[in-house]
């Protein structure tokens, strides 16, 4: 066996970087070997206080890595509670998520904690795409010396249940890494189990450490998280007023689209384009009325909520789901009913899936009512979560208001109209003046380049718009000479062009260069943007070979996915690769920060 010298074992590069250097060493003179030394003294100067270096330092010592994968913001925030939770016991940690982890470092670390939430149908979240292609893929190293730990988020009601973590947990396995504790599988009432597996983590945590004689290193230096902190946020949410709510689908649209604005003065609020809006919602108060109705509660019944004694009616409104129906609610009113029918339904998995989906809370109850307290409704609820909304407008251009495009999610079921919990507030509940609870999601992995002169391709359908509003807003502000080309599908051009005059003011002014529509229904065949990508497809080429950067909003289980396809396709056809290389250009495109998605 080749015997190791000392410097190599000291040696704080890997393998890969100490074959280039060596690579470049043999190519060159004295004088070159010389000027070398000099420009990375240089180069290590200038970097010795930027954060970047800071994670690359505490990489060398550091003992546990906290990988967040969030879409949502629940993963992120459960990150930093356990980063905060970490050196609170004075434990080596460093945080990032997984969008910024350069994951071929993998094969370096010892212990790796990752929480991770599921999106789209069993989909890593878009920030740890590239980690999770990289892990499964045939590349990814033996990790032997690896020991981690994985916290999973999910929805119960959903068909993959915590599926990305699942995967990753499967995946790490089968290389060689060791788990510390068995994966929790959370659902959206996630705070339990949050804080039993944190807790048994510390123990399972410390004892391999003691057990490995692994020295932890004391604190010197204040601890780098590459994770934001802001003054606002879910828990924490800022009360702003509305300043207008206007649809902007024709009168004869079947889509229900509205612009809305937001006024944020006072509130020391900053976002960036990419970012979105949460919004804790209000229940509806018929809905609230009719569901007590039918289970014969007055609305004045009290309860308590964290400590506090409310009205039934005020615990509806505030703090619990009614729009969204779920096995396990389905399950436990099944049991408290004893009805034959529902209890039918949920032994057969197929029938159960498409009742879920069918049947909304209220029609179950108005379908199968009978009498229950307060107390027991609440036990068959969730908790309200807030929604998202992409924000659809540059701060530079609006300074201290925000806008979102909500499409107003509704449903006809048996003959009455249902909306969403969230959208049907925003669109039909809130007035000019009335107060909206609301927090900034950042979304680093979903912004415009910092370089200003590189084109951008954005494709987008329905409301998957709303960011690209806010992108040509920014790019005009900064006066950016990149070429813009928005790609934009919906139902009809009359009733359905989202912020029509814009666009068209944009192009007179030579702002954006190209808009591609897909109109689905104005003709006999369907047509949608993917159709536009494939018919540009030429084009689209000749701007990516030009350093085009392409983002995709909107739809995740359908349009996301056809405009994948539709990228490979162009890339296939335009470069002469086979489908299977075209997916790995595509995902070097994903790894350079150059197709980017911001998917639901
Ligand atoms: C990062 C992110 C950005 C987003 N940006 C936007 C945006 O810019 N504009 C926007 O309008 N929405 C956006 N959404 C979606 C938004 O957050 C809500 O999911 C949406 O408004 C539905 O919520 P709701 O409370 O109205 O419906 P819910 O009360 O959650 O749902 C009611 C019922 O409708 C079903 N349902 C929910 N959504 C749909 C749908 N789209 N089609 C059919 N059935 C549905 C549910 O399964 C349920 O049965 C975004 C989501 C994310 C995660
Ligand atoms: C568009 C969308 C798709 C989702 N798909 C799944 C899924 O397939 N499986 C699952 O278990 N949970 C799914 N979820 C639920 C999320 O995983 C859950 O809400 C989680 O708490 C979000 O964590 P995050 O905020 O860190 O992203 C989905 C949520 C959204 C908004």
């Amino acid at each position: 066996m080749k015997k190791q010298n000392m410097f190599d074992i000291l040696l704080p590069l890997d393998s890969e970087q100490l074959n280039y250097l060596k690579k470049l060493e043999s190519t060159c003179s004295n004088i070159q070997c010389a000027w070398l030394s000099g420009y990375f003294w240089k180069v290590a100067n200038q970097l010795s206080n930027s954060p970047d270096l800071q994670i690359k330092q505490d990489n060398l010592e550091q003992t546990i890595t906290i990988i967040s994968a969030s879409q949502t913001g629940n993963a992120k925030l459960l990150s930093e509670r356990l980063y905060k939770y970490f050196k609170k016991h004075n434990k080596h940690v460093s945080l990032i998520n997984a969008l910024d982890y350069k994951f071929k470092k993998i094969r370096n670390e010892k212990i790796l904690i990752l929480i991770i939430s599921t999106q789209g149908e069993g989909e890593p979240p878009e920030e740890a795409f590239s980690l999770y292609k990289f892990i499964m893929s045939k590349k990814a190293p033996k990790l032997s010396d690896l020991h981690y730990s994985i916290f999973g988020l999910g929805d119960t009601s959903y068909n993959f249940f915590c599926q990305a973590g699942k995967d990753f947990d499967k995946r790490l396995q089968e290389l060689g890494a060791k788990s510390l504790l068995d994966r929790y599988d959370a659902d959206i009432e996630y705070e339990n189990d949050y804080i039993k597996w944190s807790k048994e983590l510390l123990v399972s945590i410390n004892n391999y450490t003691t057990e490995k004689n692994i020295t932890v290193p004391s604190f010197k230096k204040e601890d780098y998280s590459v994770i934001p902190q802001s003054h606002y946020n879910k828990a924490n949410p800022a009360t702003a007023i509305i300043l207008m709510n206007q649809k902007i689908t024709g009168r004869n649209s079947n889509k229900d689209v509205h612009h809305i604005e937001i006024d944020i003065s006072n509130l020391n609020i900053n976002y960036k384009p990419g970012d979105a809006l949460g919004v804790w919602y209000k229940n509806d108060t018929n809905l609230i009325n009719k569901i007590l109705e039918l289970l014969s509660i007055p609305i004045s019944d009290k309860i308590t909520i964290n400590n506090n004694i409310v009205t039934i009616f005020d615990a509806l409104k505030n703090h619990f789901e009614l729009t969204n129906n779920t096995k396990n609610l389905v399950k436990k009113y099944a049991n408290f009913t004893k009805n034959t029918f529902l209890n039918n339904i949920i032994s057969n998995d197929i029938y159960f899936h498409n009742y879920i989906i069918e049947t909304p809370l209220v029609k179950m109850l108005y379908d199968y009512p009978c009498k229950m307290s307060a107390e027991q409704l609440i036990n068959l609820l969730r908790p309200l979560t807030p929604r998202l909304y992409s924000i659809s407008s540059s701060q530079d251009e609006t300074n201290e208001e925000i806008h979102i495009t909500v499409g107003v999610v509704k449903k006809i079921i048996s003959g009455y109209l249902h909306l969403g919990g969230a959208s049907g507030y925003l669109s039909q509940s809130l007035k000019v003046d009335d107060k909206i609870k609301i927090f900034i999601e950042s979304n680093n992995h979903f912004r415009l380049p910092i370089e200003k002169d590189i084109p951008i391709i954005m494709i987008g359908s329905g409301t998957g718009i709303a960011p690209f509003r806010a992108f040509m807003q920014q790019r005009d502000n900064d006066g950016s000479k990149g070429k813009n080309w928005i790609f934009f599908g919906n139902p009809h051009f009359t009733e359905d062009f989202l912020y029509q005059i814009e666009w068209q003011q944009y192009i007179k002014k030579g702002l954006l260069n190209k808009m591609s529509l897909a109109w689905s229904q104005d003709q006999k065949h369907k047509v949608y943007i993917q159709d536009k990508i494939r018919e540009n497809g030429k084009e689209v080429w000749s701007w990516i070979q030009d350093g085009a950067q392409i983002y995709v909003c909107g739809n995740a289980s359908k349009m996301a996915k056809d405009v994948e396809k539709a990228l490979l396709d162009v890339i296939s056809k335009n470069a002469g690769m086979n489908l299977e290389d075209a997916d790995e250009f595509l995902n070097n495109l994903r790894l350079n920060q150059r197709y980017k998605r911001d998917v639901y």
